[in-house]
């Protein structure tokens, strides 16, 4: 029987777009799926620049009015790929039109707003997908296999840090990323949610965080009409605005099962340009993972005798590691975009009747609730609660 057609619209064609469309594009190619994505429309707010990108990346229609394009009898999916302010919006509509909802991190502005997506999407009863594609690297699905399995045994560590570099001259503009009415937070949400995502994924859920915060430059020219994610979009030296997040970011926390972690995100890492890393202590073994050698895990057996120990880096691109029977032979390594090819594949098959995707949208609620306790710690010096999944 062929696949069912899935008609896709995105909502935001940038930096997220670019790596959406490739994924939309890709995915029934390399995965056998029970549907077909269809590069339906493209939805963004100016139209020379929005019909170059769909004619690139084979989107059939352009449209301005995300409102209208959401509410369409012929649209399936709705993914959602803009800036964190409008995500709340977008998703609500979404689920109250029944479709199926592909959405970015970070979930939303503040836990209310996440709380308020997590029940539209509940009451509509449509599939939901929050994008923390890391979880899709096969090195970090083969780490949760290990941990899954007992390889580490009891967790007593989480070590996690993402750190970026990309703001650090003071020239670069007031982007929407510095800005806490489009952004929520600064790398507590973009880079923060990652981590957290992944520590709630590999080690359990958090009970309890402390928080720092940093602002290291405070105000900033404001941006150019073309500025974005790692772009500097000209600017306007003359005319200068405040930044209203923060620059960097710690946090202690401690699990519900016992462990206790720390997380940094900054964008103020002098030379880290994507690192997002991690490492998990157990009683049986470690792992470590670095973003920017995506296809590696380091693997240490501690039930090994203690003369033969030592970390060992797994080359993760084995048909047997999760995700890569469908790419290419052992040592043929993959890259950032094949984590989005990754989500889409596991979204199509939810969408379809599979087994539900993660994590959803009210699952982001427990990362969300991390998050904003972190947010109050650091506003108040002290330890906040945040305990269990949504
Ligand atoms: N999964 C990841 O690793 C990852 C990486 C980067 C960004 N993100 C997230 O993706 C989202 C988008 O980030 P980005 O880096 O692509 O931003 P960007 O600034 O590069 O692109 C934003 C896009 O949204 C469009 N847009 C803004 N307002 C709109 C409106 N009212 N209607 C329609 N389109 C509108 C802009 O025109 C632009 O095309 C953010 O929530 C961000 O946190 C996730």
């Amino acid at each position: 029987m062929p696949a069912k057609h899935l008609n896709v619209a995105l909502l935001g064609t940038k930096f997220m777009g670019k790596a959406h469309s490739h994924a939309w594009s890709s995915a029934a190619k390399f995965f056998d799926l029970p549907g077909d994505p269809v590069l339906k429309v493209a939805v963004g707010r100016d139209k020379p620049s929005l019909d170059e990108f769909a004619t690139r990346w084979g989107w059939e229609e352009t449209a301005t009015d995300w409102q209208h394009i959401v509410t369409r009898p012929d649209i399936d999916i709705v993914d959602i790929a803009t800036p964190t302010a409008l995500h709340c919006e977008m998703a609500i509509a979404a689920a109250e039109a029944g479709k199926q909802i592909f959405c970015e991190k970070p979930l939303a502005l503040d836990l209310a707003q996440a709380e308020r997506m997590a029940a539209a999407v509940n009451a509509a009863g449509v599939t939901s997908y929050l994008n923390h594609n890391y979880r899709r690297v096969p090195a970090v699905a083969f780490a949760k296999h290990l941990i899954d399995t007992g390889r580490l045994g009891r967790i007593f560590h989480w070590r996690g840090a993402y750190l970026q570099s990309w703001i650090i001259d003071p020239t670069f503009p007031l982007t929407w990323h510095l800005q806490a009415e489009h952004a929520g937070a600064g790398p507590l949400w973009d880079l923060g949610s990652h981590s957290v995502d992944l520590a709630r994924y590999l080690v359990g859920e958090i009970a309890s965080v402390q928080a720092v915060t940093k602002t290291f430059i405070e105000e900033r020219p404001l941006p150019g009409a073309d500025a974005g994610t790692f772009k500097s979009g000209g600017g306007n030296a003359a005319a200068r605005g405040k930044v209203t997040v923060e620059d960097a970011a710690i946090m202690a926390v401690t699990f519900a099962n016992g462990a206790i972690g720390s997380f940094e995100s900054t964008r103020f890492a002098t030379g880290r340009k994507n690192a997002n890393l991690f490492e998990v202590y157990g009683e049986k073994g470690a792992v470590a993972f670095d973003l920017e050698r995506l296809n590696e895990l380091e693997f240490l057996d501690a039930t090994l005798p203690s003369s033969e120990q030592g970390f060992r880096t797994v080359l993760v691109t084995e048909a047997e590691h999760p995700y890569l029977s469908a790419w290419w032979p052992p040592g043929h390594v993959i890259g950032y975009e094949h984590t989005f090819t990754h989500a889409v594949a596991d979204f199509v098959k939810a969408v379809c009747g599979g087994s539900p995707i993660h994590p959803s949208i009210p699952d982001g609620v427990a990362t969300m609730r991390v998050l904003d306790a972190a947010k109050q710690s650091a506003a108040t010096g002290t330890r906040v609660a945040c305990c269990g999944p949504a």
